[in-house]
């Protein structure tokens, strides 16, 4: 019996959430496994109403799950950072979540923004250091509002959550059935000291693969790459800003933010699974929004689980409803939210 939290969260997580936890009705009555779910009401609303945003003891419940299903954070009447500081990057740092995983892949039947581009050249994995970086919010400010102030926001890289996370890359590529081949997206003709340390641990861990390519990119050659040669990528590990910004582009190249999924991952622990767009408020209650994304977070869920049968179900299901829909863009797929949902889960 799984236990999942299942945070619904802001805008449309909570319609997104509710067509993925249909999926996964579905795969479990179909491969006989059963799991029980507890609903968290984290999110703006909440703390627009009680100014409550991630109480301590809720957080330390989210540690004795098996895995948990977010929608979104984000509300537009709360000051930018509270809520995605306060709920979204705090479980990342508190449960340890040190793999933030993002999948690209196009598939069949997705319009694709490239040029000639088609599936069998975008399939690829990005893996995020989750844990570190400029996101640790080290640093500080002097003299602020005035002319003389200063702000400095440190980027902090440790041997050990590099080293990781560049394991972690190499375990993946191995497993997949591509190029046998990892990346490393960095900038160390300019970072000499953090992406020193990146590139020295990376070519050390590569030793220890002598089946994976290792190969180097700085993160502005990957942007052109990711656009102009896509196929070149297997598995791509970088720093926690430079994947946030990339896994962005890598979102587009997919089809968009309705089809981007992603897994907050620890190894070891408990993990967190999200569609990586935003809550969306202005489709708000609309039906419009396309879930695919969040069913695709529960599919890499399954996936974590160990529950690979299902999840490779979840995929191919996600895959034949795709060729059904006219488009993965909000409002312009043809069907409502719910009727994707139930495409899929009628698929499964
Ligand atoms: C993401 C998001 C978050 C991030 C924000 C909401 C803090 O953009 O998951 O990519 O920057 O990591
Ligand atoms: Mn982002």
């Amino acid at each position: 019996m799984y236990k999942i939290a299942v945070i619904p969260g802001d805008g449309t997580g909570p319609e997104v959430v509710q067509e993925g936890l249909k999926v996964l009705r579905a795969a479990g009555t179909k491969f006989n496994f059963e799991y029980e779910c507890t609903e968290y009401d984290f999110g703006g609303a909440r703390y627009l109403r009680t100014g409550d945003i991630l109480p301590d003891e809720a957080l330390n419940e989210l540690r004795h799950f098996d895995a948990i299903y977010l929608g979104a954070i984000g509300h537009p009447d709360c000051p930018p950072g509270v809520l995605e500081k306060g709920i979204l990057l705090r479980v990342r740092f508190e449960l340890d979540l040190y793999i933030n995983l993002r999948p690209v892949k196009l598939y069949p039947g997705v319009e694709c923004p490239l040029k000639n581009k088609e599936p069998e050249h975008i399939d690829f994995v990005v893996v995020r250091e989750n844990t570190e970086d400029l996101y640790v919010g080290a640093g500080g400010v002097y003299q602020k509002g005035t002319p003389n102030e200063v702000a400095v926001q440190e980027s902090i890289n440790t041997r050990r959550g590099v080293e990781r996370c560049i394991r972690y890359a190499f375990d993946l590529a191995r497993s997949r059935n591509k190029d046998k081949k990892v990346t490393l997206c960095a900038k160390t003709n300019v970072l000499t000291y953090a992406h020193d340390l990146w590139q020295r641990v990376f070519y050390e861990v590569a030793k220890e693969y002598s089946d994976i390519t290792a190969d180097y990119a700085h993160v502005d050659a990957t942007c052109m790459w990711m656009v102009k040669n896509p196929e070149w990528f297997d598995v791509i590990v970088t720093t926690n800003m430079f994947g946030d910004i990339i896994t962005d582009l890598g979102a587009i190249i997919q089809g968009g933010m309705g089809v981007a999924a992603g897994g907050n991952i620890n190894p070891s622990g408990v993990s967190m699974f999200e569609p990586i767009g935003g809550s969306a408020p202005k489709y708000t209650g609309q039906n419009v929004i396309n879930p695919i994304a969040a069913i695709g977070a529960v599919q890499m869920m399954l996936a974590q689980l160990g529950e690979q049968t299902a999840a490779t179900a979840v995929e191919r299901a996600i895959m034949t409803t795709i060729l059904k829909m006219k488009s993965m863009d909000a409002g312009k797929m043809g069907y409502g939210t719910d009727a994707v949902g139930s495409l899929i889960a009628e698929a499964v």
